[in-house]
């Protein structure tokens, strides 16, 4: 399955969003990942998808291991469990997460 603003995937994978489980692309970067969430709100929030503004920041456990990233900057990975998010990552997903 494609979408031409996603990188190629086949399936999805599961991680965790602030301790709910969620279905997303693998093969795509987490900001991707929350679009396909919430298309209408990731697109028109204050991301610059490079690196550069730290909106996307995110504190991450992978594989046992605390680890802070960048959404924009960080492809997916099964099991991934995403613990803390800040205000506008939480802002352009709270229709999501309160659905
Ligand atoms: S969206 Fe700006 S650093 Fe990720």
């Amino acid at each position: 399955m494609t979408d031409d603003i996603y990188e190629p995937y086949e399936r999805l994978v599961t991680v965790r969003y602030l301790g709910r489980e969620v279905r997303v692309p693998q093969k795509n970067l987490l900001l991707r990942c929350f679009q396909f969430l919430e298309p209408m709100e990731i697109p028109y929030g204050d991301f610059c998808w490079n690196g550069d503004c730290h909106h996307c920041a995110l504190t991450l456990m992978r594989d046992g291991v605390q680890l802070e990233a960048l959404a924009c900057q960080t492809a997916v990975r099964e099991g991934d469990e995403i613990v803390e998010a800040g205000p506008e990552v939480r802002r352009a997903l709270v229709g999501w997460s309160e659905g």
